[in-house]
C-alpha cells in the first residue's frame, strides 16, 4: 500500500527562493525542482566511480548485519532521497519476511514521482511518500504523528545526501527528532587524508565539476529559469575548513559579470556586478572526527563498513 502527502507550496517555495537570492545563497533543494530533476540523473550517469564502483550490496550487507537480523519490525525514514535507488534495491533482495514501513522524504516534486514509479513492483512494504523540507517544524511535527505506534525508526541518508548538508543545523535537529536506541545510518565522502597535499588533490577532484558539462548544467538550469543570462556569470570552487569536524567544505558559486535583476512574484532582486551567489556546498569528512562529532552530541556508533573514500555508519541515540 502507498499513501503520498505534499507538505510543500510554491508559495511557500518562492518566498524562500527570494530569502536565498537576497542573501546571496542558494538553499540545494532549489537544484532539484521541477524538470532539473533529471539533470541529476544525468549527473549520476557521468559520475562512474562514485556511483557505480560502489555496489549497492555493500548497503544490503550491511542493512543485514546491523538491523533485520535483530528487528523485525522496521521503520525506515529516508531523507532527501532521491528516486529511493538504494532503498528499492535492498528492498527487492531481502529474503526473509520482515514487516516494513518506508517513509520517503524529498523537496522535489519530480523526484516524488520518480521514486513512485521506482517503488512501484515493490509491494510488502507499507510505502509513505512526504514531500517536504526535512528542516521544517511542520514536517517533524507530522513524521512524529505518521510514526508514532513504530517499535523501531532509522533515519537514512544514502548517496551525495550528508554531503551536502551542514552538519552543525542537522545534528541538532537529529538529535531532537529521534527517541533514545533510534539509529542514524549513514553514507559518506571523505577526505583522502588529512594533509595538506592530499587536500590539494582533494581540491582538484572537486573543481574538475566546474569544467564537467554535465554537472555544469545541474547547476545553471536553475539560474536560468530565474533569468540570470548563462553568458553573463563565471563558476568557481572556495574551499573551507570546518572544525571541530576535521572536515573540507567545497563552496560552489557564481559570479555574474553585469548587473541583474531577478523577478519573484512582482518583487525585484538586484545582484551588482561581481557579487557571488553560493549554489551547492560539499562536505567531506574525516572518519575519526565524524565519530567523535556525533559522540559530542549524544550518539554513539554501532558499526561502520570501511571502503577507501565513501563509508558507512551506523548511530545509535544514546
Ligand atoms: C544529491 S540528491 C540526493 C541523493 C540521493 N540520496 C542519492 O542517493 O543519490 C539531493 C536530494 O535531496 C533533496 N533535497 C535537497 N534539499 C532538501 C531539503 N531541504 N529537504 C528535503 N529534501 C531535500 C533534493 O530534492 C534531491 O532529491
Amino acid at each position: 500500500m502507498s499513501q503520498v502527502y505534499n507538505l510543500i507550496s510554491d508559495w511557500d517555495l518562492n518566498d524562500e527562493l527570494s530569502y536565498c537570492l537576497r542573501n546571496r545563497d542558494l538553499e540545494q533543494k532549489f537544484l532539484y525542482m521541477d524538470d532539473w530533476a533529471y539533470c541529476y540523473y544525468n549527473v549520476v550517469e557521468k559520475d562512474k566511480i562514485y556511483y557505480w564502483s560502489y555496489s549497492h550490496n555493500n548497503f544490503l550487507d550491511f542493512w543485514l548485519k546491523n538491523i533485520f537480523l535483530k528487528n523485525k519490525n522496521i521503520t525506515i525514514i529516508s531523507l532527501w532521497c532521491w528516486n529511493s535507488e538504494i532503498e528499492s534495491f535492498i528492498f527487492e533482495n531481502l529474503k526473509k519476511n520482515f514487516q516494513i514501513n518506508y517513509y520517503w522524504v524529498d523537496s522535489s516534486k519530480n523526484m516524488l514521482e520518480l521514486s513512485i514509479k521506482r517503488m512501484n513492483k515493490i509491494k510488502n512494504i507499507e510505502k509513505y511518500f512526504i514531500c517536504a523540507d526535512f528542516s521544517t517544524n511542520e514536517f517533524r511535527r507530522e513524521l512524529s504523528q505518521f510514526t508514532s505506534g513504530s517499535s523501531m525508526r532509522i533515519f537514512t541518508f544514502f548517496s551525495n545526501t550528508f554531503w551536502n548538508i551542514n552538519p552543525n543545523n542537522i545534528i541538532d535537529i537529529l538529535y531532537n527528532l529521534l527517541k533514545t536506541w533510534e539509529k542514524i545510518w549513514l553514507d559518506v565522502r571523505l577526505r583522502s587524508w588529512t594533509t595538506t597535499k592530499d587536500d590539494m588533490k582533494d581540491f582538484e577532484k572537486y573543481y574538475w565539476y566546474l569544467w564537467n558539462k554535465i554537472s555544469e548544467n545541474h547547476f545553471k538550469f536553475p539560474l536560468e529559469e530565474i533569468n540570470i543570462d548563462p553568458k553573463k556569470w563565471f563558476m568557481w570552487l572556495n574551499s573551507v575548513k570546518i572544525n571541530p569536524l576535521g572536515a573540507i567544505k567545497y563552496e560552489y558559486s557564481f559570479t555574474l559579470n553585469t548587473k541583474t535583476t531577478i523577478i519573484i512574484r512582482n518583487e525585484k532582486i538586484t545582484i551588482l556586478p561581481k557579487e557571488s551567489l553560493k549554489i551547492l556546498n560539499v562536505y567531506t569528512y574525516d572518519p575519526d572526527w565524524l565519530i567523535n562529532f556525533f559522540e559530542w552530541h549524544n550518539f554513539k556508533l554501532i558499526d561502520k563498513f570501511i571502503n577507501e573514500w565513501r563509508w558507512q555508519f551506523l548511530f545509535e541515540k544514546k
